[in-house]
């Protein structure tokens, strides 16, 4: 049978504690870096897709992947506190599902990382083009400013040069060896929140706003109809994506202190917190500027990123339509009559968003490096560089698939497809919990989810909804995907894993001495 492999969880442990990292984050800091990972082109730029699939119902679709999340995260946090070691998802399945699954889950994390890595990219494309250039009175071609047409791009679009250069040199930066600092990403924290404050000071007082714009409030229904991608649910399944990359602070469960405590505080915190802001943010939008979808011959909203929504998004009459605009917040504040407060708001996008795209692309490095490490892809992958000391190959082939994907893709296909990875990965997650529960009961866990036969279900009956409300295409990506990632597995992976071969390394950092241990499991 092939699902026999499973990683030996004890040898996964001395990963971690060879490693021992010192315990020096508290609540406060995993909250901080919560956010730091999660604000972004989610709440920024998906705004107007959102609003495009749900209307004023954005609002509930907020509420629904938040809660999907926070469950998620329970999860994340019990199994983290367990396996606290690189690799997030990847890792939990190989040392509880099998390697098959694990494999699967490594390749969903592609999606899930990389694809995410590019939306973030054209989003932070949309701000750059409207604030900067657009504030200089430069207006770049269409056919340099978005993808073609036939992908959702623009009417006479081409290529997103500035969405391929940002992901070009954020990844020229990872591989000289850039990476988060806790106090860059603490002023980054700082520069978001006081954008969406602004926001929501000047969108909450204003005098346009009325309750009147909430009126439909579901245009589109809870559930638009099975692949439709639209309604309430619909709109949860793209705005999900907001709140992608908390899974980072799982990540930090080793070096937290007291972590029974502070990483479920940091992880449900940042999430409560963000859900609320983004829930008002909404609210700020839709009651000033109006959030209603433009509808096709039928009464239904036209499909976010179509042909049909960009053409019409040409017509004068919706040149100051909320579900128009690439850059929505800073266009609210704008038509407002705010216009250098909305030019401070992109502004804080462009500095902001960037750290996003550099905690995906290197979540992405670090799934591959581990992957390859465990010999499943190939172990050139995992050379480090002589002098940066930085997975310099792996880095390099992640960051020119995700400028090329930002370069001709628009942002809402991109994060619906990432969102169908991530939301697999999440329910592989809740699985492992189980698993483990079941499989080792008696073994120390740091935190423990509360009601775990519950919380875990739930996780994946959230993300099972969630995905089967994703757009058709999206929702067909993932096993697309998953079969030539099956292919690669048992042409190559299979016969080339390390725990197939009967070797185990316990080295979990980049650049560290390796040591095979050499343990007892069967190859069939
Ligand atoms: N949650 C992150 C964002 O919205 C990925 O940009």
């Amino acid at each position: 049978m092939f699902l026999d492999r499973v990683k030996p969880l004890d040898a996964i442990l001395a990963t971690a504690e060879k490693k021992s990292l010192k315990r020096s984050l508290g609540w406060f800091q995993l909250t901080l870096l919560g956010i730091g990972c999660v604000i972004g082109t989610g709440i920024f730029v998906l705004t107007s897709v959102g609003a495009q699939k749900a209307g004023p119902g954005l609002m509930i679709a907020f509420l629904i992947a938040g809660l999907v999340c926070i469950v998620a995260a329970l999860c994340y946090a019990e199994i983290a506190s367990m396996i606290p070691v690189a690799g997030s998802a990847y890792t939990y399945s190989y040392a509880t599902i099998s390697e098959f699954f694990a494999w699967t889950v490594g390749w969903a994390l592609i999606m899930e990382y990389a694809i995410a890595a590019s939306a973030v990219s054209v989003g932070w494309s949309g701000y750059f083009t409207g604030t900067i250039l657009g504030g200089l009175g430069i207006s770049l071609p269409a056919w340099l400013s978005a993808g073609p047409l036939v992908f959702g791009g623009a009417e006479g679009g081409l290529i997103n040069l500035p969405a391929l250069i940002i992901a070009l040199l954020v990844t020229w930066l990872l591989v000289v060896g850039t990476s988060e600092s806790a106090k860059v990403n603490a002023v980054l924290v700082v520069v978001k929140v006081t954008a969406l404050l602004a926001f929501l000071a000047i969108t909450l007082t204003s005098s346009e706003f009325s309750m009147e714009r909430f009126n439909p409030f579901l245009p589109a229904g809870v559930f638009g109809g099975w692949g439709s991608g639209v309604g309430a649910v619909g709109a949860a399944a793209t705005m999900f994506f907001a709140y992608v990359g908390f899974d980072a602070v799982s990540t930090a469960a080793e070096e937290t202190k007291d972590p029974q405590k502070n990483v479920p505080i940091g992880l449900i915190g940042s999430l409560l917190f963000c859900t609320v802001f983004y829930i008002l943010v909404a609210a700020g939008a839709i009651g000033t500027l109006g959030g209603q979808p433009i509808l096709d011959a039928m009464g239904l909203p036209l499909e976010a990123g179509s042909q049909e929504l960009a053409r019409q998004c040409a017509m004068p009459q919706y040149v100051d339509a909320l579900v128009c605009s690439n850059e929505p917040l800073a266009h609210v504040l704008k038509v407002l009559g705010f216009s250098w407060i909305g030019n401070a708001v992109g502004l804080a996008a462009i500095i902001a968003l960037p750290s996003v795209i550099l905690v995906l692309i290197f979540g992405q490095t670090r799934i591959f490096f581990v992957m390859s490490r465990d010999g499943l892809l190939p172990e050139r992958l995992s050379t480090v560089h002589p002098k940066y000391k930085t997975p310099h190959i792996v880095t390099m082939i992640t960051g020119v698939a995700v400028a090329v994907a930002a370069a001709f893709f628009p942002v809402g296909k991109l994060a619906d497809i990432s969102n169908a990875g991530t939301l697999y990965a999440f329910l592989m997650v809740a699985v492992a919990v189980m698993v483990l529960r079941k499989n080792d009961p008696e073994r120390k866990r740091h935190f423990r989810v509360p009601f775990v036969w519950i919380v875990a279900p739930a996780t994946i009956i959230g993300c099972v909804l969630l995905f089967f409300n994703l757009p058709i295409e999206a929702m067909l990506f993932l096993p697309v995907w998953g079969v030539v990632g099956v292919v690669i597995y048992f042409l190559y992976s299979r016969s080339h894993s390390h725990l197939g071969r009967g070797i185990v390394e316990v080295v979990d950092d980049i650049g560290g001495e390796e040591k095979m241990i050499p343990i007892n499991t069967p190859d069939t």
